[in-house]
């Protein structure tokens, strides 16, 4: 529903194009400082850690851990199932909802992009933006590097090589590589 009423902040969370207000704005600052807090933290410093992620993500299963050093846009909308293993270097712009399932292995420096900005120059100039969801399927294992574009989703078990970029939806049971990301086999 695209009511006259809605607020900027109400369309980005549903999918919507959006101009950045001073509320969406602060809310990416509060992410930003937590994420530098938990960022700044000692690699031992596990259950403080917790609890900042908690306080960061819409969901953080059981037995998931993030490595520092992290980055998100939001965190509010990024989910996590369970015993989920994100390496260093994680980017997640979360403008719109990243859910991600139980078992996902994600390697480092691996970035999930669900912000996009209009192709039209006008639009662009004139500072709208959005975001389209992205979804990881259980036990999915993204390589080292690999870049998943707005709107995609991978299936459960899918396997994503190193340095590839995935722009389309992939299927349960997959290993795809390269940019664009296409399916060598099947598993
Ligand atoms: C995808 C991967 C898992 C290999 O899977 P595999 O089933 O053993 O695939 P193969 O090695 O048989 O390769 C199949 C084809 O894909 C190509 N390929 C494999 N990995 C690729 C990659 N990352 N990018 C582009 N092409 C790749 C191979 O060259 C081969 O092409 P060819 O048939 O033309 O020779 C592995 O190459 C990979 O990328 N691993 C990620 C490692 C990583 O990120 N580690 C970080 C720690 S978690």
């Amino acid at each position: 529903m695209t009511g006259p009423g809605k607020s900027m902040r109400q369309r980005m969370l549903d999918g919507e194009l959006y101009i950045v207000t001073e509320e969406i704005e602060r809310d990416s600052l509060h992410a930003q400082d937590l994420t530098r807090r938990i960022n700044a933290l000692p690699a031992s410093a596990g259950e403080i850690k917790r609890k900042l992620l908690t306080e960061l993500l819409g969901a953080l299963g059981e037995g998931t851990e993030i490595r520092a050093p992290m980055q998100f846009d939001y965190g509010c909308q990024t989910f996590f199932g369970a015993r989920c293993f994100v390496n260093f270097g994680f980017v997640c712009l979360d403008v719109a909802r990243v859910t991600i399932g139980d078992d996902v292995l994600i390697a480092t420096n691996v970035q999930l992009l669900t912000a996009w900005h209009p192709i039209d120059p006008q639009a662009r100039r004139d500072k709208w933006e959005a975001g389209s969801p992205i979804t990881i399927g259980d036990n999915v294992w993204l390589g080292g590097g690999a870049i998943v574009c707005p709107g995609v989703t991978i299936g459960a078990n899918t396997v994503v090589g190193a340095g590839s970029v995935v722009v389309k939806d992939l299927p349960a049971n997959v290993i795809a590589v390269g940019n664009p990301a296409r399916i060598v086999r099947e598993i």
